[in-house]
């Protein structure tokens, strides 16, 4: 009997203002593409500072449903993962459909077997989430893909893929992944052009070349990987979480007081930052990390546009919309990734914000305060921004929904409470 989805709110009393530490974890988005690398070696590979987080639960089952082993250690931030033998190449559509990441075992299994049914994950709340930069790449590497009954069928022609020039017409952070780690195995050298830069893609290089890879320009637009015959076990240290680092920053920026990130990293974040500064938040860095301080002032309005790394992260979006509600002046946010990835404005708007919604556009005109409302998480990161917005409004707030913030948000009640946050989480009756 499948779990039911659980339906627990989060209650927020909002003005606390908060003072204390914030241990920031590792990065689900390294996490999700490091684990399917397993797939590309025989031997073990070790990821420590892991999350803990229902997203990584998923995609332990989706890997052990294909054969490779992942044992979770130490409470879950030690991942030991290991896939030996001939493997289950089939990825099924009842756990690919729960979480997108899912494809990236696409490009290391037709790496490992030289074929794979991968189905595809569907859309999600944000966008229709297609895969064509990913297929593309692919065919160009001499895999053959053809769509049948919602999944991918893929064969490497002649059994194995080769190197290939591949120039991206969007820099797609899977299809990079997914893109480097087949060719981490290909025959020949395989170059990507107009690749994603983000830093999950630079500890995934790191990662691979730990196992024996030879990878050359990650973190530039211009990856050149050297295929080789084989790949070896590895230990890695997952990347800091940036979008949980800047979701946590944003909280005394919010609600005013000082708090600092351990672990926190500026060169994650330098154009989030940029926009903390202009909106007059001060960020400094210390021994542990960095620290964010405010006093209860309003903050300034500034315009955002998402772009990809090193642009301001449209992961962060939802969670800058929510410090501008309260900003004096108008904002102007541009969403330039994702074609529907505003549903937290009208949960904001709830809340007493003036935010009006135009296609890709956002304008956000600041009010005094926000007022605490029952709202609606809809997906991961629009859930922890109403959990923002109500860290600063009067009264209560109730986020329904909550399990979203489960996927990416380790522990997120005590780390909110930790640095003197009024917040509970209702389980559900
Ligand atoms: C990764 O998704 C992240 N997920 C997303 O984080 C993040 O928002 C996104 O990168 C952008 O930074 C993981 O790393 C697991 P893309 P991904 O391929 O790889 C279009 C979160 O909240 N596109 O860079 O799917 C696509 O539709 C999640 O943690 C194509 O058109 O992002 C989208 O509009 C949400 N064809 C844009 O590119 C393709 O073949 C960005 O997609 C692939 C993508």
């Amino acid at each position: 009997m499948r779990k039911a989805v659980s339906m627990d709110s989060i209650l927020v009393r909002g003005g606390k203002t908060l003072h204390g530490q914030i241990p920031i974890a590792g990065a689900k988005n390294a996490c999700l593409t490091l684990m399917p690398a397993t797939l590309l070696s025989d031997e073990p590979l070790t990821l420590t500072n892991a999350p803990r987080l229902s997203d990584i639960k998923t995609m332990t089952q989706l890997l052990g449903s294909l054969g490779a082993e992942v044992t979770s250690m130490q409470g879950g931030q030690v991942l030991a993962a290991s896939c030996h033998g001939t493997i289950n190449t089939r990825a099924e559509y009842d756990i690919v459909r729960k979480m997108r990441a899912s494809n990236l075992v696409l490009g290391p299994l037709l790496a490992r077997e030289g074929h794979a049914e991968v189905s595809l994950p569907g859309g999600c709340a944000i966008g229709a989430r297609p895969m064509d930069i990913h297929t593309d790449g692919l065919t160009k590497m001499g895999a053959e893909i053809d769509l049948r009954d919602g999944y991918l069928h893929a064969k490497a022609i002649g059994g194995h893929l080769k190197g290939a020039v591949i120039d991206f017409p969007f820099a797609s952070v899977g299809a990079t992944e997914n893109i480097m780690m087949a060719a981490t195995l290909a025959k020949g050298t395989t170059v990507i052009n107009n690749a994603a830069r983000e830093p999950e893609i630079v500890d995934l290089a790191t990662c691979l070349r730990a196992m024996g890879a030879q990878i050359d320009g990650d973190g530039t637009s211009r990856i050149e990987i050297q295929g080789v015959d084989r790949l070896h076990g590895a230990t890695h240290r997952v990347v800091t979480d940036r979008i949980e680092l800047g979701t946590y920053m944003l909280a005394p920026a919010i609600a005013g007081g000082e708090v600092e990130l351990i672990g926190g990293r500026i060169d994650l974040l330098a154009a989030f930052c940029e926009k903390l500064d202009a909106a007059g938040i001060s960020v400094t860095e210390t021994e542990n990390g960095l620290k964010v301080k405010h006093d209860t002032g309003r903050t300034k309005a500034v315009n955002v546009t998402t772009e990809p790394f090193p642009g301001f992260p449209t992961d962060l979006q939802a969670q800058m919309m929510a410090l501008l509600c309260t900003a004096t002046g108008t904002s102007v946010l541009e969403e330039k990734i994702f074609e529907n990835r505003f549903m937290h404005a009208p949960e904001l708007i709830r809340m007493g914000a003036n935010i009006d919604v135009h296609g890709g556009t956002a304008t956000v005109t600041g009010v005094d305060k926000l007022k605490g409302a029952q709202v609606m998480a809809t997906d991961l990161r629009a859930s922890v921004s109403l959990i923002l917005a109500g860290l600063a409004a009067s009264g209560e707030t109730r986020v329904a929904r909550v399990y979203h913030l489960d996927r990416g948000y380790e522990q997120v009640v005590s780390k909110f409470s930790g640095v003197g946050a009024d917040i509970e989480r209702i389980t559900d009756s």
